[in-house]
């Protein structure tokens, strides 16, 4: 095979894909992200042509010339394409940019440009799950939307520091390691939501030449602990084992096998005989608090566990009032009440969860894993270990994609254990883990479904009397950030209204389902969806527009955030600036009205509707959220800074460059960064909660002021100058967003087309344009997918949709443009008056999609995703009156 122009001798096993077969010869450009053939990630040009690598088999190649993305470049010289996409800023992690160039060369002119009839067909085989593909669309347009770096780059464009490595396909991420001398781990999965093991054999695995380690619950520590990550352990229950003899949701882990290789792995497990004793199953959550019902934990001491009733299946609670709510609710001109209901939704980030361990000469445990929080990660490896601290190293590369989904420990614990055991036994080597997307989907943490129940009532003007929400969370088999989601679900979605008069009661209960977990936005979006929704339904009896019936009812400067209880805490205004998202939108959904571009398709009986909502989100997560950084100033000009939060498409390692470079007044191209390694900095609780703008950036700058008061005072700068900076996560301020859209339904089939969108953010001083407007676009186009189509879908426990085939995330085709536009406020508390702006903007897109097709066809959705045989149900329901309604 010719590989990037070079000749890669050997043979290729029987049925061995070009994708392992690839990476196994070094060539880590070609990435995982399916291996069937759905993503793209792994795409290669086979003699010119593009092919998924995961689909074509090795033996095929033999002979052929491959070209992977690490062979389209001149030396130094990057193709046109490469160049197209690093001016354009077309990625975030970066994981699907090598297939996204590869495809593209074979579709491009000489300039780069791709210029072909269907670009959407074209590229439906490369999937992003960051970008909303605008940006991606811009490179096969050509146009330039990252500006040259300089003095002075705060507050512009500049293009991410990795860009020209990712389009190469040479920036690292967790598992570009060589293969050589790696054993592979593999799990076996219980295939009952709910038994106990009576009996587990594994003499025949044992026995298999090339197995070097089975684990089993025999084997693994008793300590129970969470894979959900908080700075504080105790945030989460500990309601888990590594192993466990009771196995509560179907696929979860049931046993470890460590082999030469992942085939020798697999074939381990599939000799493990278990007897399973089978137990009754709850799977509802309605059914869950139920007396008599299956109980998922209730072996558990609830002081000792942290939940709140198991004898309720009941994780975490919350019920509270302030006020009268009843009186607010007797004495109120205008009612709307309903319930509305969320899916289970999967993040697909495009890389799956992995990780390598291995012991270094010093004997220190050290484990490479994809996470967006490592020092929590090596916190809880110590715990659960029972290490010290300083004997555990946990560190990242380039994480491909998290939203959340990596603030747990899913793969991480049974590697060090793995480690650990091989070297006891006097066999010591690395471990590696790599989860298949089928385990994605089938055991990794979900969004929360959740049921939310809306009461308002509101005097003549429109003006809030009451607010009542009842709201049940499904956490699954295990509370991993089940409290957490829940309070903060509830926290700013009610807190956004001033209002006398509330009350909140919320439960997250337990089910023999795949957990839920931490996902984009925190349980924010699900009851967002049904307060926004339930707010549009009084305005409309009320004769307000959507921005006005907000405008009269938001909180404002100088109001406490009330949920349930009277405000506590140290959330705070910094900045405000949700009256101008909410001027912006509505001026923008009033001026493109006419325009053809927002028109419905000819030929068909369109109905067409306006929807609007709003969010706020607090700009850093409540109970503490910690950073340190170091910035080191070198004789050269040079400028190194060390930072514990890893970049996983989030945008801080461009961020942190800024902040630093506008510091010290020096080119952002001086400044390097070293971060995501818990050798790195003292501490840094991790990117989560959009923290790695506003916590680790305010570590960054004050260590940035330090360096320049330092040479400002008369420090040698001959010599490196040190600077140490911290934050600590409070005050806290809040963030603003405001979507708007524009929709054309069809009673006739149920389908929705996206005629206009437009998002509004208050992120306080934009630090960079570009990157903002991506965030905000992934951010939309994932909140367009849990709107329309994304559900994953469970039958007696087991998940049917455990492929991107079934259960399909947006295609380039599938996500319309997004307007973003910026208020332009300034935050006293956030780094240079920035706020943070990545997990906020998914929160609004539903409920505002669910308001358009109100005001489209009369009648409201009340269930996500509205998928197309939803609403054509919903269309089925409109009757004279509703038509005149809508
Ligand atoms: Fe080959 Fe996804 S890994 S298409
Ligand atoms: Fe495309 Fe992350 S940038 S998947």
């Amino acid at each position: 095979m010719i590989v990037d122009g070079i000749p890669v001798p050997g043979t290729p096993a029987p049925g061995q894909c070009l994708r392992t077969w690839l990476r196994g010869a070094g060539r880590t450009a070609v990435k995982k992200g399916c291996d069937a053939g759905d993503c793209g990630a792994c795409s290669v040009l086979l003699d010119g042509t593009p092919v998924h690598s995961c689909v074509t088999p090795a033996a095929r190649a033999v002979g052929h010339e491959v070209t992977t993305a690490a062979g389209l470049a001149d030396g130094e010289q990057l193709s046109p394409v490469q160049r197209r996409f690093v001016e354009a800023g077309a990625f975030q992690c970066g994981f699907c940019t090598a297939g996204w160039v590869v495809t593209a060369t074979a579709l491009a002119g000489e300039d780069g440009r791709v210029d072909v009839p269907e670009p959407d067909a074209a590229f439906k085989g490369n999937l992003c799950r960051c970008t909303g593909y605008r940006s991606i669309r811009d490179a096969l347009a050509g146009r330039t939307n990252t500006r040259p770096t300089g003095e002075g780059a705060f507050g512009r464009s500049i293009g991410a520091p990795a860009g020209e490595r990712l389009v190469r396909g040479c920036e690292p991420f967790t598992l570009d390691l060589p293969e050589t001398d790696v054993l592979h781990l593999k799990l076996l999965r219980s295939p009952h939501a709910h038994a106990r093991i009576r009996r587990i054999d594994t003499a025949a695995c044992e026995a298999l030449p090339g197995v070097r380690l089975v684990l089993t619950h025999h084997d693994v520590p008793q300590t129970r602990y969470s894979t959900a990550r908080h700075d504080s352990r105790l945030d989460d229950p500990d309601d888990m084992r590594m192993l466990d003899d009771v196995v509560r949701f179907r696929r979860q882990r049931v046993a470890a096998v460590v082999a030469d290789t992942v085939a020798l792995a697999e074939l381990g497990v599939s000799l493990i005989e278990v007897d399973y004793e089978v137990l009754p199953a709850v799977l509802d959550p309605e059914e869950a608090r139920a007396p008599g019902a299956p109980l998922v934990h209730g072996d558990k001491d609830a002081g000792v566990a942290r939940i709140a009733e198991p004898e309720r299946n009941v994780v975490a609670a919350s019920h509270g009032e302030v006020g009268d709510v009843a009186a607010g609710l007797a004495g109120a001109a205008y009612k709307v009440s309903g319930t509305w209901r969320t899916a289970r939704v999967t993040h697909a980030a495009l890389e799956t969860h992995g990780a390598r361990g291995w012991l270094d000469e010093d004997g220190r445990l050290v484990v490479r894993t994809s996470t967006q929080v490592p020092f929590l990660v090596r916190d809880e490896l110590a715990h659960v270990l029972g290490l010290d601290r300083d004997r555990v190293r946990v560190t990242t590369a380039r994480v491909g994609g998290g939203f959340g989904g990596k603030q747990e420990m899913l793969v991480e614990d049974v590697v060090a254990l793995a480690v650990l055991r091989l070297a006891e036994r006097g066999t010591p080597a690395p471990v590696q883990l790599e989860l298949t997307r089928e385990e994605q989907f089938t055991s990794v943490p979900c969004r929360h479904p959740m049921r939310v129940e809306v009461e308002l009532g509101a005097d003549a003007d429109g003006v809030l009397t009451a607010m009542r929400l009842d709201v049940l969370s499904d956490t699954g088999a295990y509370g991993n950030h089940a409290a957490g989601v829940l309070f903060h679900g509830c926290h700013e979605s009610v807190a956004l209204y001033r209002c006398a008069n509330k009350r909140v009661d919320a439960e997250a209960v337990y089910t023999h389902q795949v957990p839920s977990g931490a996902f984009r936005g925190y349980g924010l979006g699900q009851v967002i969806f049904a307060i926004e929704s339930a707010l549009d339904e009084l305005a409309r009896k009320a004769g307000l527009s959507p921005a006005e019936v907000r405008r009269r009812n938001v909180v404002v400067p100088g109001d406490d955030f009330v949920v349930n209880a009277p405000a506590s805490g140290d959330l705070v205004f910094g900045s405000y600036g949700l009256d101008q998202c909410l001027d912006l939108v509505e001026r923008h959904l009033a001026e493109t009205r006419d325009l053809p571009a927002a028109q419905p398709p000819a030929g068909e009986d369109w109905r067409v509707g306006e929807g609007m909502a709003a969010a706020m989100i607090a700009t850093i997560p409540p109970r503490g959220h910690h950073a340190d950084a170091a910035v080191t100033r070198f004789p050269d000009g040079s400028v190194e800074v060390a930072v514990g939060s890893a970049e996983f498409g989030n945008g801080t390692a461009t961020v942190h460059v800024q902040i630093v470079a506008e510091e010290l007044h020096v080119d952002p191209r001086l400044v390097r960064l070293r971060s995501g390694d818990t050798d790195a900095a003292t501490h840094d609780t991790g990117a989560y909660g959009s923290t790695g703008s506003v916590v680790a950036g305010m570590a960054v700058a004050e260590a940035a002021r330090s360096v320049r008061e330092q040479l400002a005072a008369g420090a040698d700068p001959t010599r490196p100058v040190v600077g140490r900076g911290e934050h600590h996560g409070t005050p806290r301020s809040v963030a603003f967003n405001v979507h708007g859209v524009r929709v054309a339904v069809s009673p006739a089939t149920g389908e929705l087309r996206v005629l206009t969108s437009v998002q509004a953010v208050d992120a306080g001083v934009v630090i960079n344009p570009e990157q903002l407007r991506g965030q905000v676009e992934g951010g939309v186009a994932q909140g367009l997918g849990s709107a329309l189509y994304e559900e994953i879908v469970l039958r007696d426990g087991e998940v049917t949709t455990a492929s991107l085939r079934d259960y399909r995330v947006p295609q380039i085709a599938d996500v319309p443009h997004t307007e973003v536009l910026f208020a332009d406020t300034y935050d006293r508390l956030g780094p240079r008056g920035a706020k943070s702006m990545s997990e906020a903007p998914y929160n609004p897109v539903a409920p505002a999609v669910a308001n358009a097709v109100r005001d489209a066809l009369g009648v409201r959705p009340d269930e996500l995703p509205m998928s197309r045989d939803r609403l054509w149900r919903l269309a089925q329901t409109i009757s004279p009156s509703t038509e005149e309604d809508a």
